[in-house]
């Protein structure tokens, strides 16, 4: 029988000595191998997205520049500066010199009133708390000038030490005059270049006169050499999970605090000169909007996941504010209609057209729509159910096959999937565990949208992890009416003022990356899985002093291969020993694999300077059969593969 009782457990937390009451009776897991309890979604284990705690601007964008259009200020040039080398005098300031044909507004001017033979003179930017310099990698720069006509000379261009003393790369650019221009160069660092998270770029001149810039832009190499692409080593992390589909936008981004400021998709298109950025209010930093619909796009076309679109439905995250109603909301709708139609449509439709002109021809083939973010916060005015209606009856009147996902329960209509959001403690997870295990089948089937055990920061602690571990396996068990799932958030820049939000996935800051404890209990879970869960059950599930449950678990099936695999989270300070009884009808190899994740202290966690203190082993498990008994280690997430011959 099912034990489920949720009691303060914090002195399971740092247990000296043994709290267990031991059952008299051994525990016990029953697998019937045979028989099928539900099909386990391809898009079961997926990724969440926005911009919060830099995700992108100074994140997984792989842009090195920042403040790159002026717009984080109005007031000054913020990461931007004076630099000077020997004699000479001058000064920078923001200005608006109209650059027709693009979206931009703001420059940087810089106005050189003296210089002599060996001076220079120009500016700086110091990126994301520092531009990462590498070893042997080509960086890609690129900004626009003009001059007026005292000015007559080149520029330089340098890849830099933070404090100028090191110069790694240098590149000339002649020709700039007084009209607007792009210009592009390359920069090089050696085999032999030493390596700093802490670089900075550089443009100088020797010559007196004023020179207005624009759209100042270095690249490193990216994932797959995407043009504006992303960051290698966070989109490798990124594929290791095998993540099944994106959500994006948002999240709170998507919405923002008004609705002039939300994520406004047709101003995210072509190239970046035509991008005006804009206010990200949710997380209270100006976004690049470098990461676009088409980036969103094309980073799941590298990592083969399905987008999953969420739409902006009227709700802003200003609670005092009715959100929008009635007729109001047909250009929001219609809005997501173009959206739609950009994404799927093809180039005889006005919007697929576009797409096709902005180099993609072939239709993205969304199949996932959500209408909203989080629309449980419509308290006041309860306007959710109508405007629900409106967006769900135009985008399946237009696109009958596309899966329309509600963020908050609905009753008008019965949605397609159910947004569910869970953010808790370790101490919540012991009954999160098992929600889904008594949930009404007839409801619309369960998307968590958003889930973390937020213990720990910035990034998850072990204790997160087995927190995350427990909500885990109760979603696989019930994987018949869950149907997909993502962590959130999942990214932090671990600078100062880079997190927003506490308990992230994956920490890094200009140069390096590291995996949180869930990070790789995750990808132990979305890596083991298979296609079926199969029918089980655990019997006198062992339970702490304070009569709180130990032990949980999962069973899924690769109905190809036949494989088992059995997860299991111990939360005790003891190892747990249940005998495992499989009914099957193929014989069970006696070798199978076990993946541990385990610690020493629950508060164990990883950092970028410890980046691999709390990772899984893979060990052979051995005297596997259809009865027989294991160890589970305290504190630990187990996934045990079992295989069948
Ligand atoms: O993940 C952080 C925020 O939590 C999301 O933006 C929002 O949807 C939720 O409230």
């Amino acid at each position: 029988m099912k034990k489920t009782i949720c009691l303060p457990l914090l002195s399971l937390l740092f247990l000296g000595g043994r709290t267990l009451a031991q059952n008299a009776k051994p525990t016990v897991i029953t697998i019937n191998a045979n028989e099928k309890a539900g099909d386990i979604s391809p898009q079961f284990y997926g990724l969440m997205t926005e911009e919060i705690n830099y995700s992108y601007d100074g994140g997984l964008y792989a842009e090195l520049i920042r403040n790159r259009a002026f717009q984080d200020n109005a007031k000054v040039p913020e990461h931007w500066s004076l630099v000077k080398k020997g004699n000479a005098d001058g000064q920078i300031a923001l200005d608006s010199i109209e650059q027709k044909g693009t979206a931009l507004t703001r420059n940087l001017r810089l106005d050189i009133t003296a210089v002599d033979g060996s001076g220079k003179i120009g500016i700086s930017n110091d990126g994301f708390w520092g531009i990462p310099i590498r070893k042997n990698k080509r960086y890609v720069a690129s900004f626009y000038a003009k001059t007026n006509k005292d000015f007559n000379g080149p520029l330089f261009v340098t890849l830099e030490s933070a404090d100028g003393k090191v110069v790694f790369d240098s590149a000339l650019v002649s020709g700039v005059s007084g009209d607007w221009k792009k210009y592009t160069v390359t920069l090089a660092t050696k085999k032999t270049t030493d390596t700093t998270s802490n670089g900075r770029f550089v443009i100088t001149a020797k010559n007196k006169g004023t020179i207005w810039f624009s759209l100042v832009s270095l690249f490193p190499p990216t994932y797959n050499n995407r043009a504006n692409g992303n960051r290698k080593d966070l989109m490798k992390l990124l594929a290791a999970m095998h993540p099944g589909f994106l959500r994006f936008p948002g999240g709170n981004y998507l919405q923002s605090n008004k609705v002039e400021t939300r994520f406004d998709w047709k101003k995210t298109l072509g190239d970046i000169s035509q991008r005006p950025t804009h206010d990200n209010n949710s997380w209270h930093y100006h976004s690049s909007d470098g990461m676009g619909l088409m980036e969103f796009l094309g980073w799941c076309e590298d990592l083969k996941m399905e987008p999953l679109l969420a739409v902006f439905d009227g709700l802003t995250l200003n609670r005092k504010v009715q959100p929008i109603i009635g007729d109001s909301l047909n250009i929001y709708i219609q809005d997501a209609l173009d959206e739609i139609e950009f994404l799927n449509g093809d180039a005889s439709t006005k919007w697929g057209a576009q797409r096709v002109k902005l180099g993609h021809p072939q239709p993205y083939n969304v199949k996932y729509i959500e209408i909203g973010n989080e629309d449980w916060f419509d308290k006041i005015y309860k306007t959710w159910d109508a405007r629900f209606t409106m967006f769900y009856d135009a985008i399946k009147a237009k696109y009958p096959n596309l899966q329309v996902i509600s963020s908050a329960h609905v009753t008008s209509r019965t949605p397609d999937y159910e947004d569910i959001h869970h953010y808790f403690s370790f101490k919540q997870a012991f009954k999160l565990a098992h929600k889904y295990d008594n949930y009404n089948r007839a409801d619309a089937k369960v998307f968590e949208g958003e889930w973390a055990c937020r213990e720990g920061a910035p990034t998850t602690n072990f204790l997160g992890a087995l927190g995350d571990a427990m909500l885990l396996t109760g979603l696989e068990r019930n994987a018949d009416i869950v149907k997909m799932s993502c962590y959130a958030p999942l990214f932090v820049n671990i600078n100062p003022g880079g997190m927003q939000w506490k308990s992230d996935l994956i920490g890094y800051n200009s140069f390096s990356s590291y995996r949180s404890p869930s990070y790789y209990m995750q990808k132990m879970f979305a890596t083991n899985i298979g296609d079926q869960t199969v029918k089980s059950s655990i019997a006198d599930v062992p339970l702490g002093s304070d009569t709180t449950e130990q032990l949980f678990y999962s069973v899924t099936k690769d109905s190809k291969k036949g494989t088992l695999f059995l997860k299991v989270v111990n939360v005790s300070d003891s190892i747990l020993s249940p005998v495992i009884d499989i009914n099957s009808a193929k014989e069970i190899v006696a070798n199978g694999q076990e993946i541990v994740l385990t610690s020493a202290k629950v508060t164990d966690t990883n950092s970028i300077d410890n980046p691999e203190n709390v990772i899984p082993v893979t060990s052979v498990a051995k005297g596997l059969s259809n009865h027989f008994t294991y160890n589970f280690k305290p504190h630990s997430v187990t996934v045990l593969k079992i295989m069948t011959k």
